[in-house]
């Protein structure tokens, strides 16, 4: 029996752009699936098809039962969708908007006010409840959205890149959101592109990239295929990368990366702490002094560029969704990149 969200070939291309090109899904009931993949890569097109929004050239999805092409007004009837455009009102109070939304979808005026204010206090917008939301800051108003999704408690969620661009608290307090969700019982498909949140919110990953799956796996299933370990090198000397990375060259058992930012050289290997210690030898016997050493079991991180040659960070220029500047810490930003 199909999942909870089911989808079979998918094809969508937009002129030239082939945005999916056979994308291939199943999520049981009560499950998560994170959507893994770069900017382009086609989650928000899966998304926008999985959601009726779009319809597909070639293929077939079924959500919580029904056809998405011949069916789409009862799919909708069983979806939330929090995506990247907001859909919330500017002029209108954080709690008139999710009144509203109760409303639209027929609950009684009462139920909708008090639907209002439980999501205000769980979202950490009840003091700014009353304020029209125009004068919320980005990380609100994605809650705000998350939260209007949430009105009516849909039994399969879809939310597309529901952190990006978020500073670190507000990511945490989504998680956390997510997470309570999910524990109701709630199936989710959830796209992003940050790969220790799929790591921590997702049941079983699907990594996709040029409007493919290329991937699917729970987190540790991709990271075993990823293969052993890493060796981890800080160079001291900048001028000595080139030659330090030759060296780890020669113990390398696939992709490698160099950080010139950090000093860093990441490479796969097998052979462990032995080898760890010839690795030391060698750099030494070259004149290379380093400032650390280490192994350490693959990431998502690897995963993503041994699959795909790249690595997963490539942000777009597009993160207008941040934080003022100043508001909780700086954005969320990773090193690499
Ligand atoms: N409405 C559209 N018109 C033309 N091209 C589009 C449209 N929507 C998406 N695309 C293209 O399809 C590809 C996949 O986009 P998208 O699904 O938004 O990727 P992602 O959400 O993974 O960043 C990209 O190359 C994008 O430019
Ligand atoms: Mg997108």
């Amino acid at each position: 029996m199909p999942g909870a969200i089911y989808a079979e070939g998918l094809v969508k291309t937009f002129g030239e752009v082939r945005a999916l090109d056979g994308v291939d899904l199943d999520v049981p009931e009560g499950s998560v699936l994170g959507l893994l993949g770069p900017n382009g890569a086609g989650k928000t097109t899966t998304v926008r098809v999985l959601t009726t929004l779009l319809r597909p050239d070639a293929g077939r999805a079924v959500v919580a039962g029904h056809d998405v092409v011949a069916e789409p007004d009862a799919v909708r009837h069983n979806i939330g969708l929090s995506g990247q455009f907001a859909a919330v009102d500017e002029y209108l109070t954080g709690r008139e908007n999710l009144q509203m939304v109760g409303e639209l979808y027929q609950m009684s005026s009462r139920a909708a006010r008090a639907r209002a204010v439980e999501l205000l206090e769980q979202f950490d917008l009840a003091d700014a409840g009353d304020r029209p939301t125009k004068t919320y800051s980005g990380g609100m108003r994605r809650r705000l959205d998350l939260a209007a999704a949430l009105v009516v408690k849909p039994p399969v969620m879809f939310m597309d890149e529901p952190t990006t661009g978020l500073d670190p608290r507000n990511r945490m307090l989504l998680w956390e959101v997510i997470e309570s969700l999910v524990a109701g019982g709630t199936t989710l498909l959830l796209t992003t592109q940050y790969l220790e949140e799929a790591d921590r919110l997702a049941h079983d990953i699907a990594v996709v990239d040029h409007g493919r799956v290329i991937a699917r796996g729970t987190a540790d299933q991709l990271k075993a295929q990823t293969g052993g370990e890493r060796v981890e090198v800080v160079v001291h000397d900048r001028d000595l990368l080139g030659t330090a990375t030759e060296v780890l060259h020669g113990f390398s058992k696939g992709e490698s990366t160099v950080d010139q930012h950090t000093r860093k050289i990441t490479v796969p290997v097998s052979g462990g702490a032995k080898l760890l210690a010839e690795v030391i030898r060698e750099l030494d016997g070259r004149g290379v002094e380093i400032d650390d050493i280490g192994l350490r079991r693959p990431t998502l991180d690897d995963v993503f560029l041994s699959l795909t040659g790249h690595v997963a960070e490539e942000k777009s220029e597009a993160q207008d969704e941040a934080e003022p500047r100043g508001a909780a810490g700086g954005k969320g930003k990773k090193e690499r990149g």
